[in-house]
């Protein structure tokens, strides 16, 4: 499996913090918030990333992230230009992921506590068509939202819905192969004007194609300024507890 760290988009969430500089080299705790999404594939294994990049500091992340090795990883980029969602930015690596099924994990989702490589495998195994992860929040409308049917199967996602069918939202780690290639050259963009990643899941529901267990660690996606205090609180408890890794540094490169 290859994967796929999405750190592109503008952030204005987070503006003033975001105006000059890229959300994802904000501190979450100890360490940039990046750090954390390629954590989370490099604790399932996965070796081969590319990190899509754009909006501010791009050169500042590369600077930060150099090949990767530091991080047990081999690293390419590939820069989006304009904020056109996040299947516009997975669309980007097509060439990059070849015949491989991936992993997609938002440079803002910050993962503790639940392994991700069981449920990689599991989506393998099983040869689902495409997955992501449930989890329970109290403002689902913030979010892509889940609605169930009557056997308790998902039937459809809507993203940010003024009027949510459930608390559950799929959270921003995705499993999928490379016919979801397919899949996003033939969406639409939505009323905001951005190819979404809930109609590419959407897409799989038929037929019983989705994967979409409930998370059962901690989340927290690090896009509003409560979410990324609660991330660095997440980090900070987890770290008394012991289950922090040391943040790795760069080492210097050859002159
Ligand atoms: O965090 C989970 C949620 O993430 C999901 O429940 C939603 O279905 C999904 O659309 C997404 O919603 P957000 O509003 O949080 O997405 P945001 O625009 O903040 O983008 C998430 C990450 O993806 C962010 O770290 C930057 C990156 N991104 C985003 C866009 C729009 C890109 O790399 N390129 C883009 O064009």
């Amino acid at each position: 499996m290859k994967g796929l760290v999405l750190a592109g988009g503008t952030a204005t969430r987070l503006f003033p913090l975001t105006i000059v500089t890229n959300k994802h080299l904000l501190p979450i705790y100890d360490r940039p918030m990046i750090y954390y999404p390629l954590d989370t594939l490099a604790g399932m294994g996965i070796r081969e990333v590319m990190v899509i990049v754009g909006g501010k500091s791009v050169g500042d992340i590369v600077e930060l992230l150099g090949d990767g090795r530091h991080f047990g990883l081999d690293l390419t980029y590939r820069y989006q230009r304009g904020a056109l969602g996040i299947a516009h930015a997975i669309g980007l690596a097509r060439d990059f992921i070849g015949d491989d099924a991936f992993c997609v994990v938002l440079g803002d989702n910050i993962l503790r506590g639940d392994p991700l490589a069981p449920l990689a495998r599991q989506f393998e195994d099983e040869q689902w068509g495409a997955g992501t992860l449930l989890y329970k929040v109290p403002d689902p409308e913030r979010f892509g939202v889940a609605e169930f049917g009557p056997d308790g199967k998902v039937v459809g996602f809507e993203e940010k819905p003024k009027q949510p069918k459930s608390d559950l939202i799929p959270i921003g780690v995705y499993f999928l192969r490379p016919d979801a290639f397919d899949v996003i050259e033939n969406l639409a963009p939505s009323g905001r004007g951005e190819f979404e990643i809930t109609d590419v899941l959407n897409h799989f529901i038929p037929g019983g194609r989705l994967f979409a267990p409930v998370y059962e660690g901690h989340w927290a996606d690090a896009g509003t300024v409560p979410s990324l205090l609660r991330s660095a609180e997440m980090a900070e408890e987890d770290d008394r507890a012991g289950r922090l890794p040391r943040p790795v540094e760069r080492p210097r490169d050859p002159a």
